[in-house]
């Protein structure tokens, strides 16, 4: 019996072209895709780098305090395109996000991207009180491009805002598998560049032959 598998590709680089992470997602989308043995494997694209989605706003904030039934036409306008996305989510098995560091944390699109996908009656669901996500059992890969290192022994690894922030707010959303890729030194020499681009290329596409 064939399964199918439908992963979700996001991209966040404002770069259109010449962009790092958009290069790596790339390469990896495309051996996830010819991986598929068993399985159909099916992409989702969403570019909110080309495309941002708008924060969030009063209305927006309104329908998200109100009970479902109780929203006006005007919040539920408000959180049409959140329902889109939320959609798009729930449809997918897997994400891949690529990620470029902006000010030590992830692009101020992908923020307003996931304050348009944490909804209380979506995303999460009240056990006992406690919030738990409801998109349990489902992965996610973050290709993540940087122009310094901000490794673990660092001196700069106190100001990498960026995996600790996703590993939190994914983690809420109820996934807990996630994987990281970076791709650092940007900035640095031809020759360390080159190397760390090739690595992070290397790990990904060992990654897709069982991620
Ligand atoms: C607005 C902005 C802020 C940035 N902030 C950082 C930063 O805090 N730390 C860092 O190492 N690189 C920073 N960079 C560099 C990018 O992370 C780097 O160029 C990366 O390759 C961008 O991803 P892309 O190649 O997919 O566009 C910044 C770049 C921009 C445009």
């Amino acid at each position: 019996m064939t399964t199918q598998q439908t992963l979700l590709q996001i991209d966040t680089s404002a770069r259109l072209e010449g962009s790092y992470s958009r290069r790596l997602t790339q390469a990896f989308v495309k051996a996830w895709l010819a991986e598929a043995e068993s399985d159909d494997r099916q992409l989702i694209y969403r570019d909110i780098g080309k495309t941002p989605v708008p924060a969030i706003d009063g209305i927006w904030a309104a329908a998200y305090e109100m009970e479902p039934e109780l929203r006006t036409a005007e919040m539920l306008g408000a959180i049409a395109l959140s329902d889109e996305l939320l959609d798009e989510l729930f449809a997918a098995d897997c994400y891949v996000f690529g990620v470029p560091m902006y000010n030590l944390t992830i692009p101020a699109t992908l923020k307003a991207y996931l304050d348009q996908v944490v909804r209380r009656d979506r995303t999460l669901e009240f056990i006992s009180g406690k919030p738990q996500g409801r998109l349990k059992g489902k992965k996610a890969l973050v290709i993540t491009t940087r122009k310094f290192n901000y490794r673990e022994g660092t001196e700069a690894a106190a100001r990498n805002f960026l995996e600790p922030y996703l590993k939190a707010i994914l983690k809420i959303m109820g996934i807990e598998e996630v994987t990281f890729v970076v791709a650092d030194q940007l900035a640095a020499e031809d020759e360390v560049k080159e190397a760390s681009l090739a690595q992070a290329e290397a790990d990904l596409l060992e990654l897709a032959r069982y991620w």
